[in-house]
């Protein structure tokens, strides 16, 4: 007998991964989808949760509701501790209440960069920012409060939705001759339809018992956010001089990590995905666009 639909709920789904989810969502048959966002469900509401929980059956969450402006996030601890993490905590207990499966998104910026080999998902954490802090907080919430969970590391996330490195590339090659942009920082970007596919296709493999195991996924490949930029112009055919700078050069409100690249050989292992190319992923993503 085949399985009854599951019910997979999404919340932040207007940003840039929730939105991919929404794109997705045809495909996959097999599950009702209840989209939601901060005006019908904000996560920081521990009732507007409650209550979601009581009206709705839900098998699994998939949690891509964030604050992720990682420099104003500074200036905004609070509020960003509350989404972040207790927020998380909360959404956590209410996927417990009924059992349901949690998967969490972090972030590569639970690391300090220090490393020059990819992190795996036991590499220490050590974060240097508001937004990293935040994040790994989140992931304790996870761990502690949620029955079944998983918590997904991604990094460098763009897509045609919402604000990403790569349409701020776009929008200022139109308007200026020359950019700045660092090239040491290094990691790899990640395109959102990409992570979004990758967990709703590991979600059959998902063990009934799993809690708090995290996994890396990021596109494969390595560059610095020069190279990235060199690749978005190049693969649109435009033309603006890049300059490549240091990042004490272009300072920021928030410390990045100098390197922060992925090991995703787990994932890969225990489910059995593949994962395209960061160039691959950026092709389909303009030509999407
Ligand atoms: N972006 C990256 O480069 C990156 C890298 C690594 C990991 N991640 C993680 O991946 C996840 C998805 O990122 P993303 O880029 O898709 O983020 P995003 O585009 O900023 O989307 C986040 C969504 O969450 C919503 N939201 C904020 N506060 C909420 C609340 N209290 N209740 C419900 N929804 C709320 C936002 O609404 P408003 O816009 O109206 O506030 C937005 O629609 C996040 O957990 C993020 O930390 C992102």
């Amino acid at each position: 007998m085949r399985d009854p639909v599951k019910n997979i709920l999404i919340t932040g789904s207007k940003g840039q991964l929730g939105r991919e989810f929404q794109d997705l969502a045809a495909g996959y048959s097999d599950y009702r989808f209840l989209f939601t966002d901060k005006e019908n469900l904000d996560i920081t509401s521990a009732d507007a949760l409650a209550e979601y929980f009581r009206q709705n059956t839900i098998d699994t969450v998939i949690n891509c509701a964030g604050y992720t402006s990682v420099d104003a996030a500074e200036e905004n601890v609070d509020l960003v501790k509350m989404v972040n993490a207790r927020a998380v905590g909360q959404l956590a207990e209410a996927a417990a209440s009924v059992n349901a499966l949690l998967v969490h998104l972090s972030t590569d910026y639970v690391f300090d960069g220090q490393s020059s080999r990819p992190y795996t998902e036991s590499s220490p954490a050590n974060p240097r920012s508001v937004y990293g802090k935040s994040k790994l907080d989140g992931e304790l919430e996870v761990i502690l409060n949620a029955t079944r969970s998983v918590i997904i590391r991604t990094s460098w996330l763009y897509s045609p939705y919402g604000q990403n490195f790569m349409k701020t590339v776009l929008s200022k090659v139109k308007q200026e001759k020359s950019l700045k942009v660092v090239f040491d920082q290094v990691g790899t970007p990640t395109y959102a339809a990409d992570l979004a596919k990758a967990i709703l296709d590991i979600l059959p493999g998902m063990p009934a018992k799993i809690r708090g195991e995290i996994f890396n996924y990021s596109n494969e490949g390595v560059c610095s956010w020069y190279d990235f930029a060199h690749a978005i112009i190049e693969t649109e055919g435009l033309y603006c001089k890049l300059v490549p700078v240091l990042s004490k050069e272009l300072q920021t409100a928030a410390s990045r990590p100098h390197y922060s690249v992925l090991d995703k050989s787990r994932i890969k292992k225990v489910f059995g995905i593949e994962i395209p190319h960061w160039r691959d992923g950026l092709r389909r993503c303009l030509e999407k666009m």
